[in-house]
């Protein structure tokens, strides 16, 4: 068993930097963020920011969200001039409510005979692979219904399905509806990736066991965990268990993607600050005291501050963990084991 291990697509978030780092530590393939198929045909300003690469992000493939056929394939033909990508892919996926009421995403899901038209489209005169992103249904789990929408992909010539395993009305939460995605894989011809709830290899494995999907998309397990890749490979292919990171690799990776924003990110120095906050706490996600690492990341004003900051929290997380893998007598101390102990403090080099 070889799946394929891909970065899902994630509007806002997988940006050039993101990409970069997820590429550097086992990502095999990465989307650029969702564009919308009018922003494209306009060639709008926002649009030209999504698109930006450089040679070692590839190979790479972008995500069309639209409800007419004519103008998803002629912002198709713009953006394939603009860039190189392996595939387009349609989404009919997204949850958000202006972009249902416009009949887009995961609208398509109610509409199959447009989603058909779109595919047939696309496929009639594109000279790259068109895909699908799909969920397992609208509003309803209804296995029959999520595999003719499935089938209606691959008889207008889609070349590969992507499905989140939960419903539109679910959104992100609840449980993955495996049997749906199991259903699909085992009904087309075409690879077929699961998506959803992979957190760590355990459930990468658990998805690709319990579907027998062919590859599986790397979505929110991702953000301050690009080591979740390799991992997963690791796992799948020896039977090894994740490692926990030290310190010190958190640090670097940390530091890594932030120059990354810094270098390549084309928005204002207030916006990106900010944005650069945010990807800073999901890599302090589950840190002793993380609110008040919150509050002090809030209030920093530019990228050198950030830096000195994160450098000063990493040190007081070492302290940390010093501190409490060696205070038996505090109250949450009692809960770890020995062997628990052993592993806090390989961590704080
Ligand atoms: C912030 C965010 C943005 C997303 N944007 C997109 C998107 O633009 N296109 C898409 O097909 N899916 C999008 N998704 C869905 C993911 O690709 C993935 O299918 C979903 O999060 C389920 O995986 P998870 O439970 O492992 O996070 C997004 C998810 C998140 C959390």
């Amino acid at each position: 068993m070889n799946p394929k291990i891909y970065l899902a697509p994630m509007s806002g978030v997988t940006d050039l930097a993101f990409r970069l780092i997820s590429r550097r530590l086992g990502a095999e393939h990465c989307f650029f963020e969702m564009l919308d198929s009018k922003a494209v045909v306009y060639g709008s300003q926002k649009n030209r920011r999504l698109i930006k690469t450089i040679r070692k992000d590839s190979p790479i493939s972008a995500q069309l969200l639209g409800a007419d056929p004519f103008v998803m394939l002629d912002a198709a033909e713009k953006l394939i001039e603009l860039v190189d990508i392996s595939f387009l892919d349609i989404n009919s996926a997204c949850p958000v409510k202006k972009v249902i009421k416009k009949g887009a995403g995961a609208a398509l899901l109610k509409n199959r005979a447009i989603l058909g038209k779109i595919i047939k489209k696309l496929v009639s005169k594109l000279r790259i692979p068109v895909t699908v992103k799909l969920r397992t249904g609208f509003d309803k789990v209804d296995i029959v219904e999520c595999v003719k929408t499935a089938e209606e992909c691959e008889a207008n010539g889609a070349s590969t399905v992507f499905i989140h395993g939960r419903t539109m009305s679910q959104r992100y939460s609840g449980d993955i509806d495996y049997k749906s995605i199991k259903a699909v894989k085992e009904s087309l011809k075409i690879p077929v990736f699961g998506s959803g709830n992979i957190f760590n290899p355990l459930m990468a494995k658990k998805m690709l066991d319990e579907t027998g999907c062919d590859g599986i998309l790397v979505a929110r397990g991702a953000l301050g965990n690009p080591w979740i890749f390799k991992n997963i490979e690791n796992y799948l292919k020896n039977g090894e268990n994740p490692k926990n990171q030290s310190l010190s690799a958190k640090k670097k990776i940390l530091k890594a993607h932030l120059a990354y924003i810094e270098k390549y990110k084309d928005i204002g120095t207030a916006n990106k600050i900010g944005f650069m906050g945010k990807v800073a706490m999901w890599y302090f996600k589950g840190h002793y005291n993380s609110t008040e690492i919150r509050r002090r990341i809030s209030k920093v004003t530019s990228y050198e501050e950030l830096i000195d900051l994160i450098e000063s929290l990493f040190v007081s997380q070492r302290f940390y963990r010093i501190e409490f893998c060696g205070l038996a007598g505090r109250p949450e101390a009692k809960s770890y084991s020995n062997g628990n102990r052993k592993r806090c403090s390989q961590n704080y080099r």
